[in-house]
């Protein structure tokens, strides 16, 4: 079976619509810092309604333990929503409810109840076997939407037919979160790049010093492996660091920052990639025809360790290749640079873009294609 499309609905003229989106968006102080999740899910929408459906959608918002909580309502959201499209419903905050992650049957049922078909196009919560993913293609009509269609056509597309070379850039804190996706990688692409804080396990699988650096020691021997596998893996040469007593995100607090080669000194906690990693780096992006990354260079949101993780951004940005942003923190890190409108694809789902280079599929593709209506 495929994936059910839109147009798999069949007539949907007054059909009332259950429309999962991700409009997970980060929320400060009651307002939405970034709206590219809601922006995104507005070509289905502007698809269902044009098509003559009444559309509720419905989305999780944080992380609440199953029970309301104002700090996570969708007010904000609704609000939003409703100068963008305003013809739309929103549903509370399907987290709300504990059903909801424990793919309830029984939540399944009081979602469902009132509609006549459902569409997902919550890319971001995809991976997730959450019940407004999985529950309603079981009993209505279903289809994905254009953003979960084009995300699984350009992040499938790279497991697929990558232009050579390919070259995908990993960051983030924890080795251990993405040893997964970096098997997966090793397999497909022509170059890892590794910075951000999982540099340092690497490092110190290579015999270097780390200092007071992130490091998870359980890791060690898994990185010597994938180091002595034979594939290219480039890692840095050089690092920013922060001396004792300097405290992150508060430059105020003193503490040194310098520059340093691969050997931190005890005390010392490397933050950033340095200045020669980071055109080390930018080298081997801008020769890739297809670049992927996912995960920061340093601490960017400090100011004194942005520097690797801009230059990182803006050689994706300039790279001739097809350039794909893995959602998360590097998807804010090139809208805070400004790059976010020359890189080609920017995925709205950071843990859901990984698991589906990864494993290929995702919990919310294999429930649509068991969708009654999914077409052989
Ligand atoms: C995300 O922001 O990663 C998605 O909306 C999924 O949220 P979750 O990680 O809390 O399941
Ligand atoms: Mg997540």
């Amino acid at each position: 079976m495929r994936v059910p499309q839109l147009e798999d609905l069949g007539d949907i003229t007054g059909k009332n619509v259950l429309l999962r989106a991700d409009f997970n968006v980060p929320i400060h102080n009651g307002r939405i810092a970034d709206d590219l999740r809601i922006r995104a899910a507005l070509p289905t929408i502007e698809w269902l309604v044009n098509h003559g459906a009444n559309v509720t959608a419905c989305s999780h918002l944080g992380r609440p333990k199953g029970k309301p909580d104002p700090q996570y309502s969708m007010e904000p959201v609704r609000e939003h929503l409703a100068t963008l499209a305003p013809s739309v419903g929103l549903l509370e905050n399907l987290r709300f409810n504990a059903g909801e992650e424990k793919n309830d049957p029984a939540f399944v049922k009081e979602l469902i109840a009132g509609f006549d078909l459902y569409v997902n196009d919550a890319f971001g919560a995809s991976h997730r076997a959450h019940a407004s993913i999985v529950g309603p293609p079981q009993f209505l009509p279903s289809a994905a939407g254009r953003l979960l269609a084009k995300e699984v056509e350009v992040l499938t597309g790279l497991r697929a037919q990558p232009k050579r070379p390919f070259v995908a850039i990993l960051g983030g804190a924890k080795v251990s979160d993405k040893l997964g996706v970096i098997d997966a990688l090793l397999d497909i692409v022509d170059s890892l790049i590794i910075g951000g804080g999982m540099c340092f396990t690497f490092l110190k699988a290579q015999g270097y010093s780390i200092g007071s650096s992130l490091c998870e020691n359980d890791m060690v021997d898994k990185c010597a492996q994938l180091l002595a596998s034979g594939k290219s893996i480039h890692l840095p040469s050089d690092i920013v660091a922060l001396g004792p007593g300097g405290k992150i995100g508060d430059p105020s607090a003193g503490g040194d920052v310098r520059q340093l080669g691969v050997n931190i000194p005890d005390g010392w906690m490397g933050l950033d990639i340095g200045p020669g990693t980071a055109a080390e780096f930018s080298d081997v992006i801008l020769d890739a025809r297809t670049v992927l990354w996912n995960g920061p260079m340093g601490v960017f949101e400090d100011p004194r360790f942005e520097a690797g993780t801009r230059t990182v951004a803006q050689a994706v940005a300039e790279t001739k290749g097809f350039s794909v942003i893995g959602g998360g923190d590097s998807a804010s890190a090139v809208k805070q640079f400004g790059y976010d409108d020359k890189v080609d694809w920017v995925s709205t789902g950071g843990g859901a873009s990984l698991e589906l280079i990864e494993q290929g599929d995702l919990p919310g593709l294999v429930a649509l294609r068991n969708a009654s209506n999914a077409p052989a």
